[in-house]
């Protein structure tokens, strides 16, 4: 959420920060030549949002006995009271439920933010999202969680707006990757489900955000042009099967995990605005998935009142239409009209309370020892203390919450800083009497300690100083950060108080040749050069480089000084044009780290930690290399007067980062899941075993619980193998398995492989330990957009385990379904030329092992492509029989009369329907929409 002034700032950023021209079509391929993957994109699949109504009624599945005490509390509710209680107000947080105070109800405290409570006095601000996902750590995510949630309960909140998993990370340009974890699904889900379980174990709602697709800062609102008229938002234009095995996957996985809330997203998806778009809230999440909790806007992200309520929004934050003021809003009073005057079902409105209030009761939030909003929030934050419209009950103020907290920060910030070059083992140091310093994210932040980003920090952020977390809504307020110079220089004194720690922190003065000759003696045994890149809210990335002419800087340096570490904060990933330079020694990609920055680094630098981050994006040598994926933006958008002119279209689909690398053998510097470490580990025996038999292509049909059809995650195989440390010093591996799922007939090109299982476990020398993947029905299924159902495949999947995406050591596959023959071993066949210079691919046959005993449930590879050439739609899926409410009516709560198919809207509230017109931009329309290209014509509205 930002401002008007940020958004202010924000549309004359993008006035002036014009990058690419392109001229729209309607009708194209991924990246043409040689990177065509997939059929052609009909601009018309994506035009609309199929209409998806009534909104399903939780039935409290999963917290039965809160859902029962939010329905007796919603039972005494006046009309007008209800309609307060999903609306947002002026108040002492970020977002603010006012209070009911005969009901004993306090109310809401809503506070940012992913990483840190934001608007506080006197709390920690943690490692970043991205951290958490190079850390590869399951556990160090959640005791993240449980340390942050304790934080915002200490400070009376009930909800924290967090954790992220939109943007997933589909351009490396997006301003807000680093809130979020990986571009990777399955890491993402499996890092967002233990944050949050986190959270809630300690008391505190988790938000899941930004639903969905909410991939790029640049147009995410309206604007409006000189002549007045509104331009709409991006439309982030995704076919079914993308939405589900990328985007929605890690929203799966949330509601699984129970989830409190989920904020839907400023973007539209497929021409309709996240907050209002019935396909993705009453469809995906809550139809689809048997979400439970309540749907919150993003912060001005609500259009309209009863079409966005009975669309599936539950709640409109802030609630005032203009921001920092209680009325006008689209809910509050005219909720109350809409049901007086019949236009909003009252069960609609019942059913938006009851969601709201079961996770604070399942969380205990009425207990009378909740702590109360801590009373130095309302000064903090940016509503006007005369324009709150309740009296709120406050605590004390600037209760100190950080408690023990800065040992996790400090582990985890150097759990998730990854050591991509190591020469001549540079590092770990050893007691080095002469070291250098450069770069300007070295010394200690000079534009001090809130990087709130709406001030004048803008796109480029502050020039002196380290960077340990991103901007905008997504920053902490520091109360302290420990600068690489200041933890250098102590750690140096403890073993040698003569030693020199020379430093330069100017990059201009360095790059002018002048810089390096002030140190003396020269050279240092080892040169720090300290790079930076800021990200925030509110704008794109303008580069893929290190800010500051960090690059330059790393050239100058090591021109000079032949042992040159070079380290990174950076809010996603960087292109290191500088990293094959020989007197460049050592790397380290030390992401947002947070509050405890510069010991995080010390402990690795000098050994006391051994590294153990591992990649959860990939380097590739070009920028231009990501341009499969663009941020979409040009001089005709930012002048255009067509207010859908803002279409992001998904071509690539499935193909993001290694996906994409992989699938068309492209060389990278540094793939998904590398890094290194100061010992070495190898791994053997892998074994795939079948945890039953007689496996089907689909699930069984089984009443929809939170995360989906259950039989979705029952467990179909497991893999093991078998890690050995086989250095000289003790350390953490990270044990990856990919799978490399058949190609489904007659769908979109399928990725070469996919992470499906991690660990992170730590060994002493010599030690070795069986590491156990669990491998889910949904795993090893694709979305079948015809049939609505995820299933698997028909011949071998390859079963993969390695260090990295591309360091695969053994290999094997299995068929799930018996009775369909094997096709082919392509996935692995392609792997000698996919090993990227300095480490080859250590594919042990010795290592595949599978147990006789497993053979009925699977059949061995024989051999071909796994990719069919072909990928028409055939006759047969041209029938309406598999259309989507056929697949769903065992299982859900949407009448046939609603189904797209009839294109029938209920009681007047749908698509197309008067009191939709209130509502600008293009809202869904009834039709034919597969979201998705090569449907059938005949199919029901959702394909
Ligand atoms: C794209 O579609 C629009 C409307 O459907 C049409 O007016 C326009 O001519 C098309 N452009 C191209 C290049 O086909
Ligand atoms: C929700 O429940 C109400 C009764 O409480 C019922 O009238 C309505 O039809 C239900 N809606 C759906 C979509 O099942
Ligand atoms: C109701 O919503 C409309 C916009 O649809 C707005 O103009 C009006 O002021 C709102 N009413 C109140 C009482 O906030
Ligand atoms: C009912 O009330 C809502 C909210 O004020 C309003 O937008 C809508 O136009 C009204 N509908 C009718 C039929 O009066
Ligand atoms: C606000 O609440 C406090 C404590 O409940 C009470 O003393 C005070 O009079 C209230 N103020 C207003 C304006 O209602």
């Amino acid at each position: 959420m930002r401002s008007s002034y940020e958004k202010l700032l924000a549309t004359i950023a993008l006035l002036s920060a014009v990058t690419d021209v392109s001229a729209q079509t309607n009708s194209t391929t991924v990246g043409s030549g040689p990177s065509a993957a997939g059929p052609t994109w009909e601009q018309t699949d994506y035009d609309s949002s199929p209409p998806v109504y009534p909104s399903p009624n939780a039935t409290g599945q999963g917290w039965q006995a809160a859902f029962q005490q939010a329905s007796n509390f919603v039972s005494q509710l006046t009309l007008e009271e209800k309609a307060q209680l999903v609306t947002g107000a002026p108040g002492p947080c970020v977002g603010n439920i006012g209070p009911i105070y005969r009901l004993g109800f306090d109310g809401l405290c809503l506070q940012d933010g992913p990483l840190a409570i934001r608007e506080a006095t006197y709390a920690s601000v943690f490692p970043a999202g991205l951290t958490v996902a190079a850390s590869f750590d399951r556990d160090l995510a959640r005791t993240r969680g449980v340390d942050m949630a304790q934080e915002f309960k200490g400070k009376g909140a009930h909800v924290a707006l967090g954790p992220v998993a939109g943007p997933l990370g589909r351009s490396g340009y997006g301003g807000r990757g680093w809130e979020g974890f990986s571009p990777d699904p399955f890491l993402t889900g499996e890092l967002f489900a233990e944050t949050i379980e986190g959270m809630q174990s300690a008391g505190i709602q988790a938000c899941a955000k930004h639903y969905i697709g909410n991939e790029q800062e640049t147009q995410r609102n309206p604007s409006v042009t000189k002549a007045g008229e509104t331009i709409e938002a991006v439309s982030s234009n995704v076919d079914d099967r993308t939405m589900h095995e990328l985007y929605l996957w890690p929203f799966q996985n949330a509601v699984k995990s129970g989830v409190a809330s989920v904020m839907c997203s400023y973007n539209r998806i497929n021409g309709s605005y996240g907050c209002q778009n019935s396909k993705t809230l009453n469809g995906l999440l809550k139809d689809e998935l048997g979400f439970q909790g309540y749907v919150m806007s993003d912060w001005e992200a609500t259009h309209s009142g009863y079409p966005a309520a009975d669309a599936g929004l539950d709640m409109d934050m802030p609630g005032g239409i203009g921001f920092v003021t209680q009325l006008p809003t689209y809910f509050g009073p005219n909720i109350t009209a809409a049901v007086n005057n019949g236009t909003l079902a009252e069960d609609r409105l019942d059913d938006m309370c009851r969601r709201i209030m079961s996770p604070y009761f399942l969380l205990q939030q009425n207990s009378a020892s909740y702590p109360r909003v801590d009373a130095s929030s309302s000064g903090l934050n940016f509503f006007p203390e005369a324009n709150y419209a309740f009296n709120y009950t406050l605590g004390p103020a600037n209760v100190d919450v950080r408690d023990d907290h800065a040992q996790a920060i400090r582990e985890l910030g150097a759990a998730g800083t990854v050591l991509l070059k190591n020469l001549n083992n540079t590092l770990p140091l050893k007691t080095p009497s002469n070291i250098g310093i450069f770069g300007n994210d070295a010394g200690e932040p000079t534009d001090g300690l809130y990087f709130d980003g709406d001030g004048d920090l803008g796109n480029v952020g502050f020039e002196f100083g380290v960077l340990p977390s991103g901007g905008g809504s997504g920053t902490g307020r520091f109360t302290y950060v420990v600068s690489p110079l200041e933890a250098i220089k102590n750690k140096v004194n403890s073993y040698n108080p003569k030693a020199l720690v020379q430093y330069v922190l100017n990059n201009t003065l360095v790059n002018q040749a002048s810089g390096y000759s002030i140190l003396a003696p020269v050279p240092p045994e080892v040169c720090i050069v300290f790079l930076k890149t800021w990200a925030t809210e509110g704008y794109d990335r303008p580069s893929l480089l290190v800010d500051w002419n960090g690059t330059a800087l790393v050239e100058t340096v090591a021109k000079s000084c032949p042992n040159t570490v070079v380290v990174t904060h950076s809010g996603g990933l960087n292109v290191m044009p500088f990293a094959d330079n020989p007197n460049v020694t050592a790397i380290l990609a030390a992401h947002y780290p947070g509050e405890q920055v510069g010991n995080s680094l010390v402990d690795l630098l000098w050994g006391d930690v051994n590294p153990s981050g591992k990649l959860p994006y990939t380097i590739a040598y070009n920028e231009s290399d990501y341009s499969f994926a663009p941020i979409e933006n040009s001089t005709a958008l930012l002048t255009t007067t067509d207010p859908n002119a803002w279409q992001s279209n998904f071509e690539e689909r499935l193909l993001i980062d290694y996906r994409h690398f992989d699938y068309f053998d492209e060389p990278v510097q540094y793939e998904f899941g590398y890094g290194l470490s100061y010992t070495t580990f190898s791994m053997s025996n892998l074994a795939v075993t079948a945890t039953g038999s007689g496996y089907t292509a689909l699930p069984a049909k089984q009443a929809i619980a939170p995360g989906g059809n259950p039989a979705l995650w029952d467990v179909l195989y497991t893999a093991t193998v078998t890690v050995s440390n086989t250095g000289s010093v003790a350390g953490a591996a990270v044990p990856q398995l990919y799978l490399g799922l058949p190609q489904p007939v007659n769908e979109d090109y399928t990725p070469v492989k996919v992470l499906r299982g991690f660990e992170k476990i730590t060994l002493q020398p010599g030690a070795s330990q069986t590491v156990t993947f669990s491998l889910t029905r949904r795993d090893i299924s694709y979305w079948d957009r015809y049939t609505q159902q995820w299933t698997i495949g028909t011949s071998a999947i390859g079963v993969m385990a390695g260090y990295s995406s591309r360091e695969i050591w053994l290999n094997t596959t299995v068929t799930p379904l018996s009775g369909s023959s094997g096709s082919g071993s392509g996935y692995g066949s392609g792997s000698a030329s996919m090993a990227p210079p300095g480490y080859s691919n250590k594919t042990s046959s010795a290592g595949m092992s599978m147990p006789a005993s497993m053979s009925s449930g699977m059949s061995t590879v024989v051999s071909g492509s796994m990719i069919p050439a072909s990928a028409t739609v055939p006759a047969s899926y041209m029938s309406g029989s598999s259309s989507m409410m056929a697949s769903m009516s065992a299982t859900t709560t949407v009448p046939a009369a609603y189904s797209a198919t009839t294109a029938a809207s209920p009681s007047g509230h749908g698509p197309g329907a008067p009191g939709c017109s209130d509502v600008p931009g293009p809202w869904q329309h009834a039709g034919n929409n597969n979201w998705g290209h090569g449907g059938p014509p005949t199919q029901s509205g959702w394909a």
